[in-house]
């Protein structure tokens, strides 16, 4: 794959017809070096969210080799990396995939959250006594973008007397949820961790892991979370307060967190019609969340000659295919020059854009490069000051980070010893200032 020191440098050398997938996997290896530093047990990654190779790879070389994955498309796919550890989390999954992952690629590792699908396991198992078998709890969705909530998990009334169940089958018995996608405070983990030390309380039972999912958030325009770290500090709080806290693996899942950075989608303009511009990617392309999860993305014109970068204006765009809910509302914000043949890039996409990009109209090809500078927006800042406000035309202030500082080893975030020592840390005391709801995932 072609590497350029920026999007201007790749348009130097080319003028794309397809949209460009511009991956940076130095800040998915960045951000893989600080799960496994600052989290405080075993780091999954989930492999929906990206399945990119190069990114794949930049994750395996910062040192992960466990990963979620969801369906047998993704075990054949996972299990070709060396040393990989297969956990199936996919709460509902086809006898088939059982059998498969089981007997083919040696995966123990399995979530449910009902009898019946406990039954699938053990029966198209063998009856197996080398399993570890994660229950996936419900869990309210009081404090993420995306809600995962209502599809999956067992309610805490009926989830004591499954959990009592599991524990006569299981190897390992393991608890397990997820607080929903970009979830924005902290506090949503420490909740769902004291509801799992209620439910093994309740139960009377050794529980041998606890898997906190996914969730963890990326920088967007509308969302600027607090740091990682006070989400660290919450979870090592509410995990020292659980029962089993000394014999008890704790496990998570990032997919977002890993990956949102990672790539950015370079559009071209083909045509502009007051302030909505025609591009070549869209809602059926690698920007669905910017369509129907309510997702706004950073957005930068990429000029190869002088250009005027200022006043600045808010944009909507169009996809390139003939649905008119191939809309993207934005706003994203571009100089007021912006005209037809200019090319955009667009950031953060890196988590759920390339997985969900379909062929719809006949688009959904793209060329690949990579690009060697920093992305647009990062939670991996080296320090952790105010957001640099951008003003654009219309007095709307957006946040943004500088990341021009940003070391592949996410040094100056609080060292590993804060977090993994489970102690008292403090509370992060940072406000929810994300104030969308976005639409569930459909
Ligand atoms: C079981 C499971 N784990 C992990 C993830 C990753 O979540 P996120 O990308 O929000 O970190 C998901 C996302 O859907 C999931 O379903």
């Amino acid at each position: 794959m072609d590497v350029f020191t920026s999007a201007v440098d790749l348009l130097r050398d080319r003028h794309p017809e397809r949209p460009v997938l511009a991956l940076r996997p130095h800040a998915a290896r960045r951000a893989a070096n600080w799960f496994l530093a600052n989290f405080p047990g075993r780091v999954l990654y989930a492999a929906k969210a990206n399945d990119a190779s190069v990114i794949m790879d930049a994750l395996v070389e910062a040192g992960v080799r466990a990963f979620d994955v969801a369906s047998l498309v993704e075990i054949e796919r996972v299990a070709r990396i060396p040393d990989a550890e297969l956990y199936f989390m996919n709460p509902i999954k086809s006898r088939g995939a059982i059998v498969a992952a089981y007997r083919d690629f040696g995966v123990r590792s399995f979530a449910f959250d009902s009898d019946e699908e406990l039954d699938k396991i053990v029966q198209e198992t063998g009856g197996a006594h080398d399993l570890d078998l994660f229950l996936r709890l419900a869990c309210p969705n009081t404090h993420s973008l995306i809600p995962l909530e209502g599809k999956f998990g067992v309610s805490s009334a009926d989830a004591p007397a499954l959990l009592l169940r599991t524990r006569q089958i299981a190897r390992r018995l393991g608890i397990t949820f997820h607080v929903g996608s970009q979830a924005v405070v902290p506090a949503a983990f420490g909740e769902a961790i004291e509801q799992v030390g209620q439910l093994i309380l309740d139960a009377g039972v050794i529980v041998d892991a606890v898997d906190i999912g996914g969730g963890f958030p990326s920088r967007y325009p509308h969302s600027d979370p607090p740091e990682l770290a006070s989400f660290m500090q919450e979870i090592v709080r509410a995990a020292a307060e659980l029962a089993v806290k000394h014999s008890c693996e704790l496990l998570c899942e990032p997919g977002r967190a890993l990956v949102a950075e990672a790539e950015s989608v370079i559009v071209r303009v083909d045509a502009r019609r007051g302030n909505a511009l025609y591009v070549n990617d869209g809602a059926f392309g690698t920007l669905f969340d910017a369509a129907y999860s309510g997702f706004r993305f950073p957005a930068r014109l990429v000029a190869t000659s002088r250009r005027k970068q200022k006043p600045l204006a808010e944009f909507a765009l169009y996809g390139p295919t003939c649905d008119s809910s191939d809309y993207l509302p934005g706003p994203f914000v571009l100089p007021e020059c912006v005209r037809e043949g200019d090319y955009i890039e667009i950031g953060q996409i890196g988590a759920y854009g390339r997985v969900l990009a379909n062929h719809f109209n006949g688009y959904g090809e793209y060329d690949e490069v990579i690009l060697t500078d920093e992305p647009m927006l990062s939670m991996y800042s080296s320090t952790e000051e105010p957001s640099v406000a951008t003003k654009t035309k219309a007095g709307r202030t957006l946040p943004s980070r500088p990341s021009s500082d940003l070391s592949e080893t996410g040094a100056g975030v609080a060292p590993a010893s804060d977090v993994s020592s489970w102690g008292n840390a403090p509370r992060s005391a940072r406000p929810l200032r994300d104030t969308r709801r976005c639409r569930m995932r459909p």
